[in-house]
């Protein structure tokens, strides 16, 4: 009822201006004097640090935040990570040696094909690790550690809140393992610190302008098809927008890593198709820009996100979000706001169920 979502109109909505607290309280008991304590973890810097490799395993949303991860944890602790879909590990035979941490991703800490990996791990001796939002859920209980994001109760189907906190988590743990690692000096783990805590502020103001996007939402409520693309992290982050667009608007989407349209979906391109870049990336800015003017030759109108200072891409896309500055590795929890309102406003204008959208189940408990 109306009370419930506390005077939004859906709980979908209600969860996303949620985010700045959930990231919070992610972050907030694990930042001790300027230092990252993840005392669930139970593991000395010793274990840590004989830790070889990382395969994260998950399924619809959560393993986006696996795939993001996968580039942090390997940007930043230069640890080999392997992510995979929880319903193809479980049934591939994965190779898990000695020395291997497998982090279980989920919200719910229920998801049939999540539990089905969690427990295979464990059967072949491997240390697991739960990322887990629901508190006792069957996940939590299963798992050698579990370290909880604190995102409270989600409702709406497709995640919001969860996801954002599940994103912080993972950021949290890169760095804890990049420290014991000795791949980042002490000024560098208070500067990333220094970030992290800017972020709920940061995705506080980018709600706060949500006209801009809102406004341009209500343009594409008749589209067919949307394209997301973006390179390292930011493909990692299209793949969230797409899921987000197609789970709760009907709207046939597809993330790409932007450098392989040439090899394919290019030619889906037509006149007025939406495609929507993610430019965060200061190394590759010049690289995505050049596949904008690719789509847009062909007669794309072209969305771009990206920071601040890239004001040099507004030669080149049509509609231009900008974020605030933070590290290279966190702009996924700023970029995924207006991802996020964007598929809100789509299906909201289109009259979609958008809190139980159909065929959906907020947690897949069965095959
Ligand atoms: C369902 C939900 C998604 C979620 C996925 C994994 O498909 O609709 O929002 O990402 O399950 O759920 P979990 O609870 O394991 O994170």
């Amino acid at each position: 009822n109306a009370a419930e979502k506390g005077g939004y109109e859906h709980f979908m909505l209600k969860e996303m201006y949620e985010q700045p607290k959930t990231v919070r309280d992610t972050l907030s008991p694990r930042i001790k004097d300027g230092r990252i304590v993840i005392e669930e973890l139970g593991m000395t810097d010793e274990e840590i640090a004989s830790i070889q490799k990382i395969h994260i395993v998950a399924c619809g949303s959560a393993y986006h935040t696996g795939v993001t991860n996968k580039y942090i944890f390997e940007g930043l602790a230069r640890i080999p990570v392997e992510v995979d879909v929880a319903s193809e590990f479980r049934y591939r035979d994965p190779i898990l040696e000695k020395g291997t941490l497998v982090v279980i991703i989920s919200q719910s800490g229920e998801t049939a094909d999540t539990l089905a990996a969690l427990r295979l791990a464990k059967e072949r001796g491997i240390m697991t690790l739960g990322i887990v939002n629901v508190v006792g859920s069957s996940i939590a209980r299963e798992a050698d550690k579990v370290m909880y994001t604190w995102a409270g109760p989600e409702i709406a189907v497709a995640t919001t809140k969860a996801y954002s906190a599940q994103l912080i988590a993972l950021y949290l743990l890169a760095i804890k393992f990049a420290q014991v690692r000795g791949k980042i000096t002490e000024s560098e783990t208070t500067e990333l610190i220094t970030d992290l805590k800017k972020l709920p502020d940061q995705i506080e103001m980018l709600l706060h302008n949500k006209e801009k996007i809102q406004r341009f939402a209500n343009r594409y409520i008749a589209a067919k098809d949307v394209f997301f693309i973006g390179r390292g992290i930011d493909y990692a982050i299209s793949l969230e927008g797409s899921l987000k667009l197609k789970e709760i608007s009907y709207i046939h989407s597809e993330a790409y890593a932007a450098g392989e349209l040439k090899h394919g979906t290019i030619s889906l391109i037509e006149d007025g198709t939406l495609v929507t870049a993610v430019v965060t990336q200061k190394d590759l800015y010049k690289k995505t820009i050049s596949n904008i003017v690719e789509v847009r030759t062909r007669g794309a109108f072209v969305l771009a996100i990206t920071n601040e200072e890239n004001t040099e891409i507004e030669k080149a896309a049509d509609y231009v979000i900008y974020l605030p500055q933070t590290n290279r590795y966190f702009t996924n929890s700023l970029a995924i706001i207006p991802l996020q309102l964007f598929a809100y406003y789509v299906a909201v204008g289109k009259g979609c169920d958008v809190d139980k959208p159909r065929n959906l189940a907020k947690s897949v408990t069965v095959e």
